[in-house]
């Protein structure tokens, strides 16, 4: 129905201003006529029709996630609609999504493949149980996702996030250890300065101590942690992973030592980290940690919530890398975010040990009433269907080097002190400002949006993370945005 005239009705405040210029703007493809009772009554394309105005918005019931509520609600940036590489806020600003969305949106915006899909299972099967029942699409979905995972990993468990995603991979390892008479091996290996999203488990092996600071208490027992590969002062703009740091794996062994084998369940990493500012693992190092883990029997779980479908130019890190672990969480890409989805792709031998442990009966206590929703199922069968019928995994590998290029041009700007890449992602670290750690990053994020580019932060690292349909201008445009917004950042 795209660009077919609907009539819209729009209620219109004084606050709605800023709507009417925008659709002043677009005047050319839109009727539009202000009423004595303040309604604006418009034929509008369906473009035009997307068009809100936030001023009349009252913002101040929602407690956001993960957000300076009252700073975005003194300065709000609303996102209106999205098409292909592009956002655009509710006076039809386009904004250049730099970073998709939250590393989700792989194929980019309203894919009308994805639409299509969601738009027929609606009207199909809104909603199916998945305990004790089943609908078709959730075993040709996980049947699709295995076919992406390494040789081994096809059995599927599906969740809707990636926090639900770490949980069930842990649980499915205590599953796994106590189903083969080893019901003591409890204790999880995480990483400082990694992230596993936010349920307690989560958190648990997570190595962001923000994120953990305030739960102290609800941590779960038995969890340490292997030292961060960050250092500077080896890697600095290194391209692509750094020479130097495998040896950080060696700490496992240390680990090991200390807690002994027999009583570790599972190390998990994530192969490369970005939620705690793109952190590129040393040449090396996950292939230390795979021999170290299948030494002691203890499962590797990587946490593939944002380098799963095509981040790296493959259909996962472990891919890249040549590095199998036991178990992948996944989430994000895998429905290109139409639909909240994740899931945990398993080794069949880990699956079978759990599903043959007992005689009958549930063999797993664990699932969510939306595990294999009909809608998150649509759409990961059409987003899979669009990463393979324009091959954008390889896209993604042919633009890296060009976008690697990019990234290392910003060397030598102001405020920087490293820039690091892998496929197409890129970290930009700042030099922290005295006493405010993390302001800077996050004037850059805010001049970069009034400049008409998304960016990311995290500390004081920008990332850049953008859908794989980018092309060579538009990586140009983001990296000189970035450029132009740091000469004028104190
Ligand atoms: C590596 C990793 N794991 C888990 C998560 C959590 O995913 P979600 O926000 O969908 O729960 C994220 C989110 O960014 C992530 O980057």
């Amino acid at each position: 129905m795209a660009g077919r005239p609907v009539r819209h009705d729009l209620p219109c405040e004084l606050g709605f201003i800023p709507g009417l210029a925008a659709l002043q703007r677009n005047k050319d493809r839109t009727q539009y006529s202000l009423s004595a009772d303040n309604q604006v009554s418009c034929v509008l394309t369906q473009e035009c029709a997307m068009i809100r105005a936030p001023a009349s918005t009252d913002l101040s019931s929602l407690w956001m996630p993960f957000t300076a509520n009252r700073h975005f609600k003194q300065h709000p940036k609303l996102l209106a609609r999205a098409k292909g590489m592009y956002y655009y806020t509710a006076d039809g600003r386009p904004i250049l999504d730099g970073t998709a969305g939250l590393w989700c949106v792989n194929a980019g915006h309203g894919r009308a493949h994805i639409i299509e899909a969601l738009t027929r299972q609606t009207m199909n099967l809104d909603y199916a149980p998945s305990f004790q029942l089943g609908h078709e699409d959730a075993f040709r979905a996980a049947q699709a996702v295995a076919e992406l995972m390494p040789k081994g990993l096809d059995r599927i468990f599906f969740t809707n996030s990636g926090s639900e995603s770490v949980d069930t991979a842990l649980k499915i390892a205590l599953a796994y250890h106590r189903a083969r008479g080893q019901g003591q091996r409890t204790r999880f290996i995480g990483r400082e300065r990694s992230y596993h999203g936010v349920g307690l488990g989560g958190i648990s092996v997570g190595g962001i101590s923000a994120n953990r600071r305030a739960f102290s208490s609800m941590l779960l027992a038995g969890v340490d942690h292997l030292p961060h590969t960050h250092n500077l002062e080896h890697n600095a703009y290194s391209q692509g992973q750094p020479a130097w740091g495998a040896h950080l794996a060696d700490h496992l062994e240390g680990l090991i030592a200390l807690h002994d084998a027999s009583n570790i369940a599972a190390v998990i990493v994530e192969p490369l980290a970005g939620s705690t500012g793109v952190l590129v693992p040393p040449q090396g190092y996950l292939e230390k940690l795979r021999q170290i883990t299948s030494k002691h029997g203890i499962l590797l779980i990587f946490d593939e919530v944002i380098t799963a479908f095509g981040r790296l130019g493959d259909n996962t890190a472990s891919e890249y890398f040549h590095v199998t672990p036991d178990l992948i969480t996944l989430a994000k890409g895998i429905s290109n975010a139409a639909v909240p989805a994740g899931a945990v792709a398993v080794r069949r031998d880990i699956h079978d040990t759990i599903v043959q442990a007992s005689s009958s009966g549930i063999e797993f206590f664990h699932g969510y009433t939306y595990s294999a929703h009909p809608l998150a199922t649509a759409a990961i069968l059409a987003t899979l269907e669009v990463y393979q019928d324009e091959a954008l995994f390889q896209r993604a590998r042919r633009l890296s080097p060009y976008f690697e290029q990019a990234a290392h041009t910003l060397r030598g700007s102001p405020h920087i002190i490293d820039i690091r890449n892998l496929g197409l992602v890129a970290g930009i670290e700042l030099a922290s400002r005295v006493g405010s750690p993390g302001a800077r990053a996050a004037e850059v994020f805010d001049a970069c949006f009034e400049e008409g580019v998304l960016v990311r932060y995290t500390g004081d690292t920008i990332a850049i993370s953008p859908p794989l349909i980018v092309d060579q201008e538009q990586i140009d445009h983001i990296f000189n945005t970035v450029r132009k917004v740091l000469k004028n950042v104190r």
